[in-house]
């Protein structure tokens, strides 16, 4: 049911950990299924994407879109990462079952919050970029699992 690029990263996930004194942080949940995800990212002076790591109480699916959103976001400038939506990342892993699509948004929107962080920080609006939700399940239409 898994294709094999998400198997590889759930086994394998790159990126897991934190960065310490990290440009930009960003946290948000999924409050029905409980799952959370923290990304943090380190930005340079030019605005490019250095580091990428995340650290999750997340599902298989949660952990394999994050190890891949991780690993396209970095040396990309911050305008391209946030063309790293979840389709592109479901895209790079071949794909995810229906019911684990809402898994790859956690990872998203987790980059969202912390280019927001980042923008805070800095002073600075990233054009495109609107306030990350803390929890993604916000504004979902009811759905039964
Ligand atoms: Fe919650 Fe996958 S079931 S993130």
């Amino acid at each position: 049911m898994y294709s094999e690029k998400v198997m590889d990263h759930f086994q394998n996930p790159r990126n897991v950990g934190e960065i310490e004194d990290a440009s930009g942080v960003g946290t948000v949940g999924n409050a029905k299924c409980g799952d959370i995800m923290r990304i943090f990212l380190d930005i340079d002076d030019n605005g490019v994407v250095r580091d990428a790591k995340f650290k999750t109480f997340g599902c298989g699916a949660a952990v394999a879109t994050s190890s891949m959103a991780t690993e396209m976001v970095k040396g990309k400038t911050i305008q391209e990462a946030l063309q790293v939506t979840n389709k592109a990342v479901m895209e790079a892993l071949d794909g995810l079952p229906p019911v684990k699509v809402h898994c790859s948004l956690l990872a998203e929107e987790a980059i969202h919050a912390a280019l927001w962080d980042y923008a805070e920080k800095h002073n600075i609006v990233i054009e495109g970029l609107e306030k990350p939700k803390n929890d993604i399940s916000e504004g979902e239409e009811e759905e039964e699992y």
